[in-house]
């Protein structure tokens, strides 16, 4: 019988740093320990807990939440272009970035410093700066809640999409992702065309492009840009980048010629929704304990006591004001538990 502990504060586990509890509380670190604790806690609610850095706890959590420590990152295969390096679940994504950079594996170098477990990764296919992980992805193998068998899902399986995956659709709360495969390159084909990535590259003195140099502009970008969650609780993007129809946008930018948007195949433009909630006067604004980033306002932020539940009620409002706004409804990135 599995020894769990009970009433245990998630304030360390997840990155809003909300002081929800968990009635019982286990972390596993191998595919049996999981399968057996799956199996003494039949039917019961279950929270798969990784880094905590895309959750929104609003209450205490009256069930089992299990936090994935599942390590190891070994080569189970390579070829003249390829790496295939497996990961399991419980890894630090950015020290995996780190690893695949020092021994020159390409591909997910811009997308360093991303918080998380590599297990939570393809839940919503992660994505910076150009490059979504299903770019790099392989396979997975994830365990079913239900029955504790080990599947394997391959790139057309996962359905990935921006910030989708069919592990948020229909398989949602079914399986507990283990370890995912990785397709590196040998031969790095650099994606330096989004954002500031080139003007950093300048500004950092580097003229000769390497996967590390990317990866530093990366990381010079984003501590520039996002509050660090060790400073200030936050979980990231809060909401989606909304998609419209290009006539959609044409309306908009008829009634508002500053919007922004960024035109995507079969005629649909993204908006970032950081504008819009900056239009419609959120921006830097402060609650209490809570608030709207002064920098980035798509990041809602916690300054230490706040509650999930007013966060939550926080993002209700902005999406709110900016469908009234504009007639957009955002779509919360975050789990909101
Ligand atoms: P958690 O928050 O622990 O879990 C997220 C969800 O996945 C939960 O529903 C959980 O139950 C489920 N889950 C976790 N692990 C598993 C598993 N092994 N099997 C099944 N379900 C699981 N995201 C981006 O895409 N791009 C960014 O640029 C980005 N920047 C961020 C910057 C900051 C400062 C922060 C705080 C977050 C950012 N995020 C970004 C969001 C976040 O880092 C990613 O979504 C990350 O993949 C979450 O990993 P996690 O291990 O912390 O997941
Ligand atoms: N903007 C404003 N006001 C601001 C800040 C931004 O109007 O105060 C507008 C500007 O038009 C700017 C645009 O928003 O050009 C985009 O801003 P930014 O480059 O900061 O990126 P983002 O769209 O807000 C997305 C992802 C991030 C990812 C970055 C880099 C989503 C929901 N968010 O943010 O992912 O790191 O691009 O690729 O797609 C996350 O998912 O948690 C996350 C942080």
């Amino acid at each position: 019988m599995a020894n769990f502990s009970e009433n245990v504060s998630l304030k360390p586990f997840n990155t809003f740093g909300i002081d929800a509890r968990a009635r019982k509380f286990q972390t596993f670190s191998s595919l049996g320990e999981l399968q057996a604790l799956l199996k003494s806690i039949g039917d019961s609610p279950l929270l798969i807990l990784g880094g905590g850095s895309n959750l929104l706890l609003t209450q205490d959590f009256e069930g089992y939440v299990l936090k994935n420590e599942l390590r190891g990152i070994s080569v189970i295969e390579e070829n003249k272009d390829h790496i295939f390096a497996e990961v399991q679940a419980g890894e630090n994504w950015h020290e995996f970035v780190l690893h695949a950079i020092a021994n020159n594996w390409a591909g997910v170098e811009n997308l360093s410093l991303i918080p998380g477990t590599v297990g939570a990764a393809p839940m919503q296919n992660i994505g910076a700066y150009g490059v979504e992980i299903k770019q790099v992805f392989e396979s997975l193998k994830a365990v079913e809640i239900e029955t504790g068998i080990v599947h394997t899902f391959n790139k057309e399986e996962c359905e990935f999409g921006y910030r989708e995956s069919i592990f948020k659709k229909s398989h949602k709360g079914k399986y507990i992702i283990t370890s995912v495969v990785f397709r590196l390159n040998k031969k790095p084909e650099f994606n330096i065309s989004y954002g500031a990535i080139q003007d950093t590259l300048n500004e950092l003195g580097i003229s000769e492009l390497s996967i590390k140099a990317v990866s530093d502009a990366v990381i010079k970008i984003r501590q520039s840009k996002l509050p660090d969650p060790k400073e200030i609780g936050n979980a990231g993007s809060f909401f989606k980048n909304p998609e419209v129809g290009k006539i959609d946008f044409e309306g908009l930018k008829a009634e508002f010629p500053n919007i922004p948007g960024y035109q995507l195949p079969n005629n649909v433009v993204k908006i970032p929704a950081a504008w819009l909630i900056e239009q419609a006067g959120w921006k830097g604004k402060t609650f209490g304990q809570i608030g709207v980033h002064k920098n980035q306002p798509l990041v809602l932020v916690n300054y230490g006591q706040g509650k999930g539940v007013d966060l939550k009620d926080l993002a209700f409002k902005i999406r709110t004001s900016v469908s009234e706004k504009f007639g957009i409804e955002l779509t919360p990135e975050v789990n909101i538990i």
